[in-house]
């Protein structure tokens, strides 16, 4: 048997450290976070997406009384951003939380069906995808969906 081990790389760093198109894409998270419809897990999050003509899309998790038929954030951006712009790549997604009257301290990571919602994005227009995962202490910055996601599944797998 042979063991092998996957490394994945992130940065930590303040908000006031990034870029001001960063900086700006976050703050579009953050605003986001209010017009969230969570009212069953009071989780508001927000997503915007940054499109390589500069433009912003943004959006916010949607729940349903049938819990499963609620969308992520992040989903609901991103697949507005590529039904929207069928032409343009997305180049960073920002992501932000919102619960009992404050942002969390730690940022949140996107869940396993949006990595690979994401992941499809970034093949799709093969151009990285950087994510900025917001928290008051710290942002991660990530270069990649790819980085978030190892040993994925994707079009190559189908074996086309
Ligand atoms: N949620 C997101 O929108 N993005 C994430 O990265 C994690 C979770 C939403 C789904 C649900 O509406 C609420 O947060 C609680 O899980």
């Amino acid at each position: 048997m042979e063991t092998k081990t996957v490394i994945t790389e992130f940065s930590l760093c303040k908000t006031e450290e990034l870029n001001t198109t960063y900086q700006t894409l976050v703050s579009r998270a953050q605003e986001q976070t209010a017009k969230a419809y969570a009212p069953y897990s009071n989780f508001h999050v927000g997503a915007a997406v940054l499109l390589e003509n500069g433009e912003i899309v943004a959006a916010s998790n949607q729940e349903n009384s049938a819990y499963p038929s609620g969308l992520c954030a992040e989903r609901v951006a991103m697949m507005y951003a590529n039904a929207q712009y069928p032409d343009v790549a997305p180049v960073a997604i920002a992501i932000a939380a919102y619960t009992q009257g404050s942002f969390l301290a730690n940022p949140i990571t996107p869940c396993g069906a949006c990595r690979q919602v994401l992941l499809e994005s970034e093949m799709r227009y093969e151009k990285d995808i950087t994510v900025l995962l917001y928290g008051t202490d710290h942002v991660y910055l990530i270069d990649n969906i790819r980085k978030l996601l190892p040993l994925c599944f994707e079009k190559s797998s189908l074996g086309r």
